[in-house]
């Protein structure tokens, strides 16, 4: 095997399974009532297992690693508190598309929703990145997961600012990389995502850059080395294609 797919697999396969599943955002604080409405809460018959967030009336855009080992069989959306979960904001899942097999890098999942949602006061989209974007941007990360190495899920959604590393900076910390990252937050801050918000939004200026992917052997407890995110901007060709191909 590849030496990229090796460590990938390595670093992705701690969020598996639900004992250790996905991140928590570390330092972070309630995500005020009315905003990040494109949050959603990508769920199996059990409950929460990942983040994931509104891109258009019916596709959820979430990490690729959420599906490995377990059936995700619906979403959660207009609510921060997943104990007010009701028939009104769990919506079925319809189908997912992968890129192509989480190990070759490209953690990156869409989920087409099993009817169009109406975008209201509760839910909205989020905007994808049009160009490129401005590194200094202070950026948030949100989630539902641990506040700490090996805790619980939360029920109330989280919040917390993160900024974007520099890649070769980031590389010389964590060795190699794919390509098709963003680093962010983690390190030394002590301020990102835990197993849980796996999947959720990396939001910089009010567009969505980021999926939430791995950070270092399911620890938290930062400092270890930056937070690593699926960088959106390299697969807008892709997204754009789906989304096309299945608007009817
Ligand atoms: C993400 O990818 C885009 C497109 O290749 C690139 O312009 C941008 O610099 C990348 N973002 C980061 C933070 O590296
Ligand atoms: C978390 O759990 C793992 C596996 O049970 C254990 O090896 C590790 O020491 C724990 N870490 C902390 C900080 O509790
Ligand atoms: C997070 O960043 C925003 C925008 O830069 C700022 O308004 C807010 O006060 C920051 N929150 C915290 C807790 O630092």
């Amino acid at each position: 095997m590849h030496p990229l797919h090796t460590f990938l697999l390595f670093h992705l396969l701690a969020y598996l399974g639900r004992s250790a599943d996905g991140s928590e955002i570390m330092n972070g604080e309630p995500a005020p009532e009315n905003s990040m409405l494109y949050m959603a809460s990508v769920q199996d018959s059990k409950g929460h297992l990942c983040g994931g967030f509104m891109i258009s009336e019916d596709f959820v855009l979430t990490a690729a690693h959420c599906d490995e080992c377990s059936g995700i069989t619906h979403v959660v959306l207009g609510t921060h508190d997943l104990k007010s979960v009701n028939d009104d904001n769990k919506i079925s899942i319809e189908t997912h598309f992968f890129k192509s097999l989480v190990g070759s890098g490209n953690d990156i999942m869409l989920l087409k929703l099993s009817k169009k949602v109406s975008l209201n006061g509760r839910v909205q989209t989020i905007p994808l990145p049009t160009s490129v974007m401005n590194k200094k941007d202070d950026c948030q990360v949100a989630g539902w997961g641990y506040t700490k190495t090996n805790g619980t899920a939360v029920d109330v959604l989280r919040v917390v600012n993160v900024s974007i590393i520099n890649l070769e900076d980031c590389k010389e910390q964590w060795g190699p990389l794919p390509d098709n990252v963003i680093c962010a937050g983690g390190d030394k801050t002590g301020k990102g995502f835990c197993q849980g918000d796996s999947g959720g939004p990396l939001v910089c200026s009010g567009k969505a850059v980021g999926v939430v992917s791995f950070n270092m052997n399911n620890n938290c407890d930062y400092p270890n080395v930056p937070n690593v995110y699926t960088n959106i901007s390299k697969y807008l060709p892709w997204i754009k294609k789906i989304l096309k191909q299945h608007n009817c």
